[in-house]
């Protein structure tokens, strides 16, 4: 059991402001009736309208989180922040946690999860879902790293998967990498002789990191957004 407005604003279509708007108005019924008790307590299994529109409660929470610097990406540690201290109260559940690391000096897309299944879906080696990362390095990126990318970079734990550089600036450029390994982009610039200065995720799947999120910020995917998390191919 978990308060009316603490379920509605998990939901993710409205802010906790919003929602206690929207009860004091009598705009929320239970099982046919106004609810104008925040605190009530509910299940999810009621009938529940919210200005007039059925509520399907989503069962799962899938965010997307704009890691910034400075935080692990591990559901505990004794030592450093987590990326799951950055969760505002009405996401947090018991079973969220990274789909996925990410260094902690590593920016951009996380997706936080309390479904399994998607963290499975999307985490598998076999399913090769790309991720795309801005890199910058110390030295000037050239074409002969876009030939060593192509071809699979050997590292201490094996031959590399083959991953796509694009040059965008004299020390910068976007890879795209169908696994996950180790510090796996600061790895491979290393054998090509750089030293990463800067990384940050653009995507994963389909999806793109909202531009709108600051660093910090997070939100729940919409339903569209799940599917476009789950496809093999890059963004559009
Ligand atoms: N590769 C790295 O080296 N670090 C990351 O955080 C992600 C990919």
């Amino acid at each position: 059991m978990e308060r009316l407005d603490k379920l509605l604003a998990s939901q993710g279509m409205l802010s906790r402001r919003e929602v206690k708007e929207l009860i004091a108005r009598g705009r929320v019924t239970v099982d046919g009736r106004v609810e104008k008790r925040p605190e009530r307590k509910v299940t999810g299994e009621e009938q529940i309208t919210v200005a007039g529109e059925p509520l399907r409660v989503q069962r799962t929470l899938t965010l997307m989180l704009h890691k910034p610097q400075g935080y692990v990406s591990a559901a505990r540690d004794a030592r450093d922040k987590t990326v799951l201290e950055l969760v505002p109260p009405e996401y947090r559940r018991k079973e969220l946690f990274p789909a996925g690391r990410l260094d902690k000096d590593t920016t951009g897309l996380m997706i936080l999860t309390d479904d399994g299944a998607l963290a499975h879906e999307i985490l598998a080696p076999k399913k090769h879902v790309p991720k795309q990362y801005r890199v910058t390095i110390d030295v000037p990126m050239t074409e002969e790293m876009v030939r060593r990318f192509a071809e699979g970079i050997r590292l201490k734990d094996g031959v590399c998967r083959p991953a796509e550089l694009t040059l965008e600036g004299e020390h910068t450029g976007v890879v795209t990498l169908r696994e996950g390994r180790y510090h796996q982009i600061k790895r491979m610039f290393g054998c090509c002789g750089g030293t990463v200065t800067a990384l940050h995720r653009l995507s994963m799947g389909a999806l793109r990191l909202d531009e709108g999120l600051a660093p910090g910020e997070c939100r729940p995917l919409t339903e569209e957004e799940l599917l476009l998390l789950r496809r093999q191919e890059l963004p559009e």
